[in-house]
């Protein structure tokens, strides 16, 4: 069965443009705050004075590499110079949550993301979490025992140096009008951004999350319980954060090293605590457009680094070829293809990586679409075959390697788009979320997770 998408579309706009309160660029939150009977702590504050023009940054993750190129060799040493450039602000932000003050330390979040998608999606209000994936199967980490479905909720911070571009694109018109171009979208060398995801499985469903941190959300989605009606503070539990730069001196291909961090709690906690607990899963900085992971498995990756000594959890969910990607990233997902002419359905296949994901992210002013999906598919939204499979090219085949392709961040994947310097906030939230909110026609991607899942109707809406 094909989803009817325009359909259900049109039957939610009614519903959500009478019940829905007025969008504005920069809320703190979906306008749910908790009851002191559940939390009396301090609440998420949008962090939005984007500055406009910053110092070049000091960049010694370039020293870790002797100003060389960021290699498998050398990538781990990189890789942890990232960690620690972070390693000041972030145990803060994450364990200390009284003493954080983002504007004061100088990190910065996304307009338009406040109250989006019906009465409870949007950011929560005690930490600023939105759903960043629902729901991850149980079978995909059966080996680690979790027994129960997932949904993730993350939260994204820009440095003051990757800020300037969401000065550059919002800042004039105060959220109103973007100015997507060529040259607004682009960071500047050294910018920094980063992306912790919580998930709502607790050790008691899945154990490798045992001693990690918690933070309470205000929340309805949760794929774990089932989910409620109204939003309640719920417990959940710290697994992933990544950390991504703009350098084009060591990864001239593509300009920027993403990297993760995945909780391991065989790791003795040190003088920093959990932090000291976050381990390196990967490195990633090219598609390795060379290596055809489906006609030559073996094929080496040669942009693209995955620590042997990460947690098994952690790598249950590498993408393409082994490609970098974490838990929170669905790089595996149900997929549907014609293999000559017969029908293939694969459930849980590697279609994906942080790069190839990335590397999507475009946005054409005309038509306001970002016009691929950000997995492989063979329309935008994709389509949909039975039990929630994506419709994709068929793995290795030419229109399948269009998503694995080495592009600077300003060479757009299709033409006539402005290409958005790997930013997918940007692309496949924060615009989609003003156009809805500032045009009355909900956009065509903000029904979507990052797999391309219909986020399912919110409570309350
Ligand atoms: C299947 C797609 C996909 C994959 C794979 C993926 N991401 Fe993302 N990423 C997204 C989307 C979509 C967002 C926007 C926010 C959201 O919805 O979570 C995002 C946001 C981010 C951000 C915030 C800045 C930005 O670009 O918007 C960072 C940092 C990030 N991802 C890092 C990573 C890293 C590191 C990996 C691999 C370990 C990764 N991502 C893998 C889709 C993906």
């Amino acid at each position: 069965m094909k989803l009817g998408f325009f359909g259900i579309g049109l039957c939610l706009i009614p519903l959500a443009a009478a019940a829905a309160p007025v969008a504005t660029p920069y809320a703190n939150n979906n306008g749910a705050l908790p009851p002191s009977s559940q939390y009396t702590g301090p609440l998420f504050k949008l962090s939005h004075a984007y500055p406009a023009k910053v110092a070049a940054p000091a960049m010694p993750w370039r020293d870790a590499i002797q100003h060389g190129r960021i290699t498998v060799q050398n990538a781990s040493a990189y890789a942890e110079a990232l960690k620690a450039a972070v390693g000041k602000d972030m145990p803060t932000l994450l364990f200390d949550y009284a003493h954080w003050d983002a504007a004061a330390r100088g990190w910065y979040n996304e307009p338009w993301l406040g109250s989006a998608n019906g009465k409870y999606g949007g950011r929560e209000a005690i930490h600023g979490m939105y759903v960043g994936t629902d729901e991850l199967d149980a079978s995909l980490f059966a080996a680690s025992g979790l027994t129960k479905p997932i949904s993730t909720y993350v939260l994204t911070y820009y440095d003051k140096v990757a800020a300037q571009t969401l000065n550059h694109v919002w800042s004039a018109s105060a959220g109103m009008k973007p100015s997507v171009t060529s040259t607004s979208t682009q960071f500047a060398e050294g910018s920094l951004i980063v992306k912790a995801a919580f998930v709502t499985a607790g050790p008691d469903v899945w154990p490798v999350m045992a001693g990690t941190q918690v933070w309470p959300l205000y929340i309805t989605t949760n794929a774990t319980t089932g989910g409620s009606t109204l939003p309640k503070v719920t417990n959940t539990y710290l697994m992933q954060f990544d950390i991504i730069v703009k350098d084009s001196q060591s990864a001239p291909d593509t300009g920027w090293v993403f990297m993760t961090l995945v909780y391991d709690q065989n790791v003795k906690p040190g003088p920093n605590g959990i932090w000291d607990q976050m381990v390196v899963l990967g490195a990633q900085w090219g598609n390795d457009p060379q290596a055809n992971s489906t006609v030559n498995p073996a094929a080496p990756l040669l942009q693209n680094w995955n620590n042997p000594a990460a947690p098994a959890y952690g790598g249950a969910t590498f993408g393409w070829g082994n490609r970098l990607s974490g838990p929170n990233d669905g790089a595996m997902n149900d997929i549907a293809y014609k293999d000559g002419v017969k029908q293939q359905l694969v459930k849980n296949a590697q279609d994906s990586s942080c790069m190839s994901c990335h590397s999507t992210a475009q946005w054409n002013p005309k038509t306001n679409t970002m016009p691929s999906f950000l997995l492989p598919a063979t329309s935008n939204p994709p389509q949909i075959a039975s039990k929630q499979y994506i419709v994709s090219p068929p793995p290795g085949s030419p229109d399948w390697l269009r998503w694995f392709q080495n592009r600077k961040g300003n060479v757009p994947m299709d033409a006539g788009s402005i290409a958005a310097d790997f930013d997918m906030v940007l692309a496949f939230k924060s615009l989609p979320l003003w156009y809805t909110a500032t045009t009355g026609k909900t956009h065509a991607l903000t029904g979507f997770d990052l797999r391309g899942k219909r986020m399912p109707p919110r409570a309350g809406k």
